[in-house]
């Protein structure tokens, strides 16, 4: 359903490797918004499914658990900026994994799951803004967000990025597999029948292949600046 909050967001999108949830974490905090990684939610979701026994196909079962969980964001540091907890415990590394990663696409693709997490990223929504990452913020969760963004970047690239990243945690990973596992949950996040990962009709495609971070951020804050002004004076 879509929200009428009078709060400003800025959904960025995009399918994993794309840079999002850097670039968004940089734009929330030189705006001092809010920020959602609604991702780690369908990842926490999916751990706390593998620790219980639930599987990933038991839609309404996962849909329960979804609605049951006691989830906390807490500020980090600069590796991790933001802390997530799970019944207090810190499950910041483990939700991380390419395995929950790979949990969390197959939890995410039921109705019943996505419906049971739409309250709780809706109260992410406080003033003065939110930066909202994902797959669906602007098409399903913030349909009336006054900024969309859906970043792009070959798999190829994707791969690579993500393979540096884990060699700087000290994981080992041979990006073939990488490449292989994200072409796999890019399709099945496109896919799927509900909330797929595609870009919102009104949103701006930014093709970060090329692009290094900061570019990407001047960028993603040039179109929110262009866009807010224009809701500013359309109101
Ligand atoms: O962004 P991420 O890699 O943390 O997301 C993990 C999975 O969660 C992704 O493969 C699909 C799912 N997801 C989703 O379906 N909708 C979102 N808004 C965010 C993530």
């Amino acid at each position: 359903m879509p929200t009428t909050d009078t709060v400003p967001v800025i959904a960025i999108d995009g399918p994993v490797g794309t840079g999002k949830g850097t670039v968004s974490h940089r734009v929330a905090s030189i705006l001092g918004f809010s920020l959602l990684d609604s991702g780690a939610l369908y990842r926490v979701l999916a751990l706390a499914a593998r620790t219980r026994g639930v599987s990933p196909d038991a839609g309404p079962a996962l849909a329960r658990l979804a609605e049951s969980l006691d989830i906390e964001f807490a500020p980090g540091d600069a590796v991790q900026p933001v802390r997530v907890r799970l019944g207090g415990v810190d499950i910041t590394d483990d939700i991380r994994t390419e395995q929950c990663g790979n949990d969390a696409s197959r939890v995410s693709a039921h109705c019943e799951v996505r419906d049971a997490l739409l309250a709780r990223q809706h109260g992410f929504r406080r003033p003065p803004g939110l930066v909202a990452d994902g797959r669906d913020m602007g098409s399903v969760v913030f349909p009336d967000a006054c900024v969309k963004v859906f970043l792009v970047a070959t798999a190829r690239v994707r791969a690579e990025r993500r393979h540096k990243q884990l060699m700087a945690k000290g994981i080992d990973v041979s990006v073939n597999r990488l490449y292989r596992e994200m072409v796999e949950r890019d399709r099945r996040d496109r896919e799927r029948m509900v909330a797929p990962l595609k870009p919102a009709a009104d949103a701006v495609v930014v093709d970060t292949t090329e692009l290094d971070i900061d570019t990407v951020v001047a960028r993603v804050l040039e179109i929110a600046r262009t866009k807010m002004v224009a809701a500013y004076f359309r109101e």
